[in-house]
């Protein structure tokens, strides 16, 4: 087993156990990550688990996961091999509601520890609530998505890129120039041509 797995399976015998903060308590599982740590080079953040994620343990594999892996499929990136997939917490919050930010803060040193063992080229935030908890608060997701920015996380400047959450785009279907979903493939190509180059 290579150190990057070593040093993974570790982080997730911790976060197993977890109980830095409430979520901890109703959780069925932890969703630690889905991808491949060795040939990822993207590492892309959510939000949270929700009730499939739950269930199964990885994250993204309900209705907004499905739609991911559509956009994914459409521009040439591999779910399996060109990301690594996270998100701000660990554990489900009860009813799908956004994460607080204690919780986020309780789970925040797993995710930079992921992020410093994956060491990607560049990190998706996928949603406001992955792009604010690296950016300012008060910042649209629409205003900001597609721009490469420059953010030290864990010690390194990294290329950050928000994008569209697919549970917004399971409300727009047009695929017209300038709708969500049109917007999301730009900004999925965008990161393919960084990622692939
Ligand atoms: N939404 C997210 O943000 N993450 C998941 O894992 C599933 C749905």
């Amino acid at each position: 087993m290579n150190t990057k797995q070593k040093d993974l399976d570790e982080l997730r015998n911790v976060c197993n156990s977890c109980m830095n903060c409430e979520l901890g308590k109703t959780r069925i599982n932890i969703v630690f990550s889905d991808g491949n740590p060795n040939s990822a080079k993207a590492i892309l953040i959510g939000e949270a688990p929700g009730e499939n994620e739950d269930k199964t343990g990885t994250p993204f594999v309900g209705r907004a996961g499905k739609l991911l892996n559509e956009f994914l499929e459409k521009v040439g990136i591999s779910r399996k091999d060109d990301l690594y997939i996270i998100n701000t917490v660990k554990c489900r919050p009860p009813k799908n509601r956004v994460p607080s930010d204690d919780e986020k803060k309780a789970c925040e040193g797993y995710l930079l520890k992921q992020i410093e063992i994956i060491n990607p080229e560049v990190i998706i935030f996928c949603g406001a609530t992955a792009l604010k908890s690296f950016w300012d608060k008060k910042i649209q997701i629409s205003k900001i998505r597609g721009e490469i920015l420059e953010i030290e996380i864990g010690g390194k400047i990294r290329k950050c890129i928000p994008i569209f959450h697919p549970s917004y785009l399971l409300r727009y279907h047009s695929l017209e120039e300038g709708s969500p979903r049109d917007l999301m493939l730009k900004d999925l190509t965008k990161i393919k041509n960084l990622i692939k180059a």
